[in-house]
């Protein structure tokens, strides 16, 4: 755990709780994370940031069934049962030094957390916390590494739901843009029949290339 640097003023935001839906049970989140975020038995070996973790139950699943011990969990909500592997802390804001993880994992969390947070509020702020995330699961990747996340809604079924779908694909442009030969792939499209908010949802799998080799 020497790579974290612990923000020790981290918070503990209540106003999340009421769009968290979390499983009791570590086997059936593992399964949802190795089936969604297509994770290999490759993947799982590697040193892994999830990020929202909430109660850290991929990381102890991987722990207790000496799969890995190199998975580590940050989440801002701050009731982790599962303190050993994980940190409070935030997505824009990732308190882990640059290149520190191989693979970065967000499964149901951040960015579309942002969405959650100010869909009735200010959308300058939600386009920020996205870039910043974004900026921020790079940052943390080692060169050669990669960063996972979903589901991102690619069609809504309410103008608030398409709007962040359309901020998030100009975010990720941009991203793209100041981030020259990263590898961004969508994966595991999903139409969601019964779901109120998305009517088509996709996984993001953002690769980061190797470090250049030095010119002259
Ligand atoms: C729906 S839960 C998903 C938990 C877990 N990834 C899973 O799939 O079982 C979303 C989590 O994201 C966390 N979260 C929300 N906004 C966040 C932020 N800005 N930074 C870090 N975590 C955040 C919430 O506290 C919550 O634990």
């Amino acid at each position: 755990m020497n790579d974290f640097e612990i923000n020790p003023s981290g918070t503990n935001e209540k106003d999340d709780l009421d769009v968290v839906t979390l499983e009791n049970d570590p086997e059936f989140t593992f399964e949802q994370y190795v089936q969604r975020l297509e994770l290999s038995q490759d993947d799982l070996k590697k040193k892994i940031l999830d990020v929202g973790s909430a109660e850290s139950y991929f990381a102890k699943y991987l722990n207790e069934n000496n799969i890995s011990k190199d998975v580590f969990g940050v989440d801002l909500w701050n009731r982790f049962i599962y303190k050993k592997m994980s940190v409070q802390g935030r997505g824009e804001d990732l308190p882990f030094k640059k290149e520190s993880f191989e693979l970065v994992i967000a499964l149901c969390s951040v960015p579309l957390m942002y969405w959650w947070k100010n869909k009735n509020a200010d959308n300058v702020d939600m386009k920020k916390k996205i870039k910043n995330n974004l900026s921020e699961m790079i940052r943390v990747t080692k060169a050669g590494g990669e960063i996972k996340f979903g589901p991102i809604p690619l069609e809504g079924r309410t103008d608030k739901v398409q709007y962040f779908s359309d901020v998030f694909r100009e975010i990720l442009n941009e991203v793209k843009e100041e981030n020259l030969n990263l590898e961004v792939n969508f994966f595991g499209e999903e139409e969601e029949k019964d779901n109120p908010y998305y009517k088509i949802t996709t996984m993001i799998s953002i690769k980061k290339p190797q470090h250049q080799p030095h010119l002259g």
